[in-house]
């Protein structure tokens, strides 16, 4: 989704820009735009496709040169990618970049030409802008503070007026933005990853906050005009955490940090080989009380919860609801106080877990984030956070913040376990520690990459796919179709392996391979079965398993073994070489793995 930065300060503007929104690419955009102070005047350009083409407009048209201005990459929701609906937009008073959608914006459009605007974009950006210069007296805050009572919607936004050539404003609601602050420098930026480079010291924006920055001044307003004291944060990401750091692609170094992913989220929350989940909020006498729990997310959150929900169901007997968050906020949920709301989220931005997260607020159960974003719009919202450390992801698809997705479901399920007393202190201990040893487990399962190699190149020229597998083989498998799908674009499925034959197997033929997903031993039997039944009908058969799965080589033509553990776990493994195969996959195709078309990473809109 939409990208936004500011820059006041030393440096050159232009390069700043450009340097930052590169971080930002990983958002998914399709075009992209400046607009720079250059001897007093407010210089725009702006771009359709990647940053790329506005360098090439750039070095045709000339760059601006200045010390403070703001950029954008754009995601188009209203109106196509163009160098029109490209932002900046506005005229020469006043110059804004946004990020979400202005929910009145045909009213306010109607209005504002009846006042003589004329608008040449169909975006509901060019509104706000226009609505700005419309309630402009001279005072910067004081404009943004009438315009603010007349839109809604949600949005993150940067500003530039004429008048004010040291100064960029910006406000937000319901979208990322924060407040950079170095040394004689300052920045607005959508997430922290992308000015790291310049500095780790950030401020928060809360909802209807407006700001004023300078060079060496950051000043927040309420929307009574009075100054508001802002908390300073430090990031403790690394600067080399938004780099690929010698790997191809950010999809194959975010694969390959899982061990250590996974170990930051577990090691810290596991005291006494008891799981401690205190620090988040979750107490024991909390833990034991709830009768239900609802898990919420989308993407490949949504799958690390349906894990979730086999595990704790199975390890503590609690009934476990997992929704999709679109489908949840309008299906009217039985969500109750006693119930435990969770949302999952690596951004912490998802415009549709937000909302479902104020629903079940509204309707009074407790709410947990897990949450990868520290500051996210979810992590401060609900009433616990557990943070997965997982570090910046900046992949579009998502792999390492799967895995601490899954170690934080674990955590939650054992700790359950425990609470409720369905397991002995001596099986917990055994669970603790089978958790500990994930992060070496999952190493060893990056060894099966020559094999994922091969299986892709024999997957490559599939029009479709299947995935299946049972229980939590099944979970699973609906991540490995969605990463195959999203990155080589390569339509697949995937399904309970028993259900196959109530439809599905129609479909089967050699020009339809199988990826089978069997790591469960109580269903092991089942699955063989149904492998044989499209082995039957001509499929290719991939088979992911544990190693000591005694399997008959005539019925499957590929098999990736791994290191065996506790299966409830196993999820953890097999991840790994379903990321594997659909990365290289899509390299073989030569698609753009990290930023694939049409998606983009935080899904800030509904
Ligand atoms: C987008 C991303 C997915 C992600 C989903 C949920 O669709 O492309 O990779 O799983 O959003 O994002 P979240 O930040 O809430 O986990």
């Amino acid at each position: 989704m939409c990208g936004i930065v500011g820059y006041i300060g030393n440096r050159d503007c232009t390069d700043v820009l450009l340097d930052t929104l590169s971080k930002l690419e990983y958002r998914g955009y399709d075009s992209a735009g400046i607009a720079v102070f250059e001897k007093g005047s407010i210089k725009v350009k702006k771009s359709k496709g990647k940053l790329v083409n506005l360098v090439k407009k750039m070095d045709v048209e000339g760059r601006p040169s200045g010390h403070c201005g703001i950029g954008h990459t754009r995601w188009a929701t209203h109106g196509e990618p163009s160098d029109i609906n490209s932002h900046p937009h506005g005229n020469r008073r006043i110059s804004i970049v946004h990020n979400g959608i202005i929910e009145n914006y045909k009213e306010l459009k109607e209005l504002l030409k009846k006042e003589g605007y004329a608008f040449e974009s169909e975006t509901d950006t060019e509104v706000l802008a226009k609505l700005i210069d419309y309630y402009y007296n001279g005072d910067p805050v004081d404009t943004l503070i009438n315009t603010l009572a007349h839109i809604d919607g949600s949005y993150g936004v940067g500003i530039v007026f004429r008048d004010f050539p040291d100064h960029i404003y910006a406000m937000r609601k319901d979208s990322p933005l924060i407040l950079g602050t170095g040394e004689n420098e300052n920045f607005i930026a959508s997430d922290i990853a992308s000015i790291l480079k310049y500095t780790r010291d950030y401020y928060l924006i809360e909802h209807g906050e407006i700001c004023d920055i300078t060079q060496n001044e950051i000043k927040v307003f309420d929307t009574h005009k009075n100054i508001i004291e802002k908390e300073l944060h430090t990031a403790t990401w690394d600067v080399d955490a938004a780099e690929k750091g010698g790997y191809e692609h950010f999809m194959l170094k975010e694969i390959h940090e899982q061990p250590s992913a996974v170990k930051l989220t577990l090691s810290p929350r596991i005291k006494n080989s008891l799981p401690d989940l205190s620090e988040s909020g979750l107490t024991a006498e909390k833990l034991g009380s709830y009768e239900n729990i609802y898990i919420i997310a989308c993407g490949t959150a949504m799958h690390a919860a349906m894990v979730g929900k086999y595990v704790i169901e199975k390890l503590a007997r609690v009934s476990v609801t997992v929704d999709i968050a679109s489908e949840f906020r309008y299906r009217d949920p039985l969500i109750n106080p006693t119930d435990l709301f969770i949302a999952i989220s690596q951004s912490g931005e998802t415009a549709d877990t937000k909302a479902a997260l104020h629903l079940a607020k509204d309707r009074g159960a407790d709410t947990l984030a897990i949450v990868n974003v520290v500051g996210s719009s979810i992590a401060r919202e609900a009433d616990m956070v557990l943070y997965t450390n997982a570090g910046p992801e900046i992949s579009v698809a998502s792999t390492k913040a799967y895995s601490v997705q899954l170690a934080a479901m674990y955590l939650l399920a054992v700790e359950l376990a425990n609470v409720k007393k369905r397991i002995t202190s001596e099986e917990c201990a055994k669970l603790t520690e089978n958790l500990l040893e994930l992060p070496s487990l999952i190493e060893k399962c990056l060894e099966t990459k020559e094999m994922c190699q091969l299986t892709a190149s024999k997957l490559v020229n599939a029009n479709s796919l299947l995935y299946i597998g049972r229980g939590l083989d099944y979970a699973l498998s609906m991540e490995g179709s969605l990463k195959l799908k999203e990155i080589s674009y390569i339509h697949s499925e995937s399904y309970a392996a028993g259900e196959l034959k109530h439809g599905t197997i129609s479909l089967i033929t050699d020009n339809m391979p199988v990826v089978a997903v069997a790591t469960q031993r109580a269903l092991i039997e089942k699955t063989v079965s149904n492998i044989e039944e499209v082995k039957a009908r001509g499929a290719m058969v991939v088979l992911v398993c544990g190693e000591s799965l005694e399997i008959e080589d005539k019925i499957v033509d590929y098999v990736i073994r791994l290191p065996e553990t506790n299966e409830m776990f196993m999820p953890s493994l097999a991840a790994i070489p379903l990321q594997l195969i659909a990365y290289y996959t899509s390299v073989l195709k030569g698609n753009d793995v990290d930023q694939p078309r049409n998606l983009a990473k935080s899904v800030t809109v509904e």
